[in-house]
């Protein structure tokens, strides 16, 4: 075998390993990293308060554009970024690398064991089975917290605000405030 075709050979095989995991991963978490969309991401820019006391954490943040746009509007705010899909996690902290965020930690692990104990703002684009594990985890969690949804209310909780973006699909941005943990 040329050294040209060892090549070709292993991008093939490593290219077909990393859909492979993709794919894995999202049919195993229940939803693949599809980014909010330019038009959301200006529309959930119209309900960010001006300041936040705590962490700010992404519950899933896929490749990065969420992560980096929270992490230049908050410099002083420690962004803390939950990927557990491996080539999406590398992808996003590469991004964050690259663009020289000291103020962002991008992990690779599942949002189960999200700290929103500590944080003052969450941001998610997840799928109805997440939104209600959250809501369990917001039951026992305690602190004030900011939470905007992307398309996916929680269950049983009303929302303080939802606001429709200029995407295609009109979607629906669900704004929660929580001043303590929910009733239980
Ligand atoms: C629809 S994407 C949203 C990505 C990003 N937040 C954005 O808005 O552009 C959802 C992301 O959540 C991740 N995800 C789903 N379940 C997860 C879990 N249990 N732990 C960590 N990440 C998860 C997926 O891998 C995916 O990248």
């Amino acid at each position: 075998m040329e050294l040209s075709d060892f090549f070709a050979f292993f991008i093939i095989v490593t290219m077909t390993f990393i859909t492979l995991w993709l794919v894995g991963m999202s049919l195993v978490n229940g939803i693949g990293p599809v980014a909010t969309a330019a038009a959301v991401r200006r529309c959930v820019v119209t309900v960010l308060p001006e300041q936040i006391n705590g962490s700010i954490v992404e519950l899933g943040a896929g490749w990065g554009g969420m992560t980096l746009m929270l992490a230049k509007r908050y410099p002083n705010n420690q962004i803390i970024a939950l990927e557990n899909n491996l080539p999406v996690w590398m992808v996003c902290w590469l991004r964050v690398k690259l663009a020289g965020l000291g103020n962002v930690v991008v992990r690779l692990k599942s949002i189960d064991d999200a700290p929103l104990e500590e944080a003052g703002l969450a941001y998610s684009y997840l799928f109805p089975e997440a939104m209600g594990k959250l809501a369990e985890q917001l039951k026992a969690s305690h602190g004030r917290l900011l939470l905007i949804s992307h398309t996916f209310a929680l269950p049983e909780v009303e929302p303080e605000q939802v606001i429709r973006a200029t995407d295609l699909w009109r979607s629906r941005i669900y704004v929660y405030r929580f001043s303590s943990s929910l009733p239980s």
